[in-house]
């Protein structure tokens, strides 16, 4: 067992006292200060990797890190390091803005779960993008942008736009969140008309962008948990006539039927972890059937274990992500997935 392997599980007691975003910052900061002083590099998994190529692009393996715990890409390097194929920021939004009040994070640990309303807190893309052009990690690299929580639905196209524009040039891919419960009314662009008329304009402005820069993005949706079958229908439809280059599957639930008698479980907010694992894979699979075989999906959502990687592999995801897990079982959920499925 590595360094960082054998420390979690007695840091974790201490973060755990600690409030739930408090530990979090705390948590980065220390990742960030042991990548400088090397300790991360031997965690690397031991494993002889298998790159996988999905979208054109080389992931080092098929885990990464889901979008929300880098908001502002600011420890790039030490996710790489510890043996994450992928790191997606954000999301990022075209102003800075500081998100809900808090507190805005709460664990279940009852349940391996969180409840979180963060609403998008983050430095603006412009920050984010100056930081990345100076990565050197090997993993792929995700942009997840939105929308200012102030911008009307009737505007979102733009603020996306923006985002789309200004980190073409340092992303990997750009994944488009349309799926945070905590932006009000941002699921409303999961409707079949408000999701066509996005999605056109950023593949168009995709396009723009190639042709200036030399270089193709993928553009990806990532989608939220809550969509009933036609709900999911009429996006597959959309994504594949827009030719989306991937889907995200999915993002946390407003559902709160498993948690439900938990003294946080009406806490507003998007539910992640273990209780949404089910759900999420259920709707992986769903537009794993509807979508055209070249439109691959990243699954993320309650994966806590090798096998709940494996799950999501066989429903028909390319690739998967953590997050919750990672809160739950520290770094050594990255071995213990790429050893299962890597
Ligand atoms: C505290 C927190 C913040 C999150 N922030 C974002 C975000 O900014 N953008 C996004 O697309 N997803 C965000 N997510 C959702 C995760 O990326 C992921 O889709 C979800 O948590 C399900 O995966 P999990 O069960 O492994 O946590 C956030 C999740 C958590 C717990």
């Amino acid at each position: 067992m590595t360094l960082i392997e054998a420390l979690y599980p007695a840091l974790k007691p201490l973060l755990f006292r600690l409030d739930a975003e408090r530990a979090h910052t705390l948590t980065v900061k220390m990742m960030i200060m042991a990548h400088k002083l090397g300790m991360l590099k031997s965690v690397a998994p031991s494993k002889t990797l298998q790159p996988r190529q999905v979208m054109g692009l080389t992931f080092p393996n098929v885990i990464g890190l889901a979008a929300g715990m880098d908001k502002s890409a600011s420890a790039v390097e030490a996710w790489g390091a510890l043996g994450l194929g992928a790191v997606e920021v954000g999301t990022l939004t075209p102003r800075p803005q500081p998100g809900n009040a808090k507190p805005r994070l709460f664990r279940l640990p009852e349940h391996e779960a969180l409840i979180n309303r963060m609403g998008f807190n983050n430095p603006g893309i412009q920050s984010a993008v100056e930081k990345l052009k100076h990565r050197r990690t090997k993993a792929v690299v995700g942009v997840n942008i939105g929308k200012n929580f102030d911008t009307p639905n009737e505007n979102a196209v733009s603020d996306y736009l923006i985002c789309l524009k200004a980190a073409y040039a340092v992303a990997d891919y750009i994944a488009v969140n349309i799926s945070s419960p905590n932006t009000k009314g941002l699921r409303d662009l999961q409707a079949e008309d408000a999701m066509r008329t996005l999605i056109s304009a950023l593949k168009q402005e995709q396009a723009v962008q190639k042709q200036a820069l030399g270089k193709t993005v993928p553009l990806l949706v990532k989608i939220a948990p809550d969509l009933n079958e036609m709900q999911i229908e009429a996006l597959a439809r959309v994504f594949n006539e827009q030719d989306i280059d991937g889907v995200i599957a999915t993002n946390t639930t407003i559902e709160r039927s498993a948690v439900a008698g938990h003294a946080l479980a009406n806490e507003a907010g998007g539910l992640s972890g273990a209780p949404v694992r089910v759900r999420s894979t259920q709707v992986l699979q769903a537009f794993r059937m509807l979508l055209k075989q070249d439109i691959p999906i990243i699954g993320v959502g309650g994966i806590l274990c090798g096998s709940d990687a494996a799950e999501k592999m066989q429903a028909g995801a390319a690739l998967v992500q953590l997050y919750s897990g990672l809160v739950y079982r520290g770094p050594a959920l990255v071995r213990e997935v790429l050893e299962k499925i890597g």
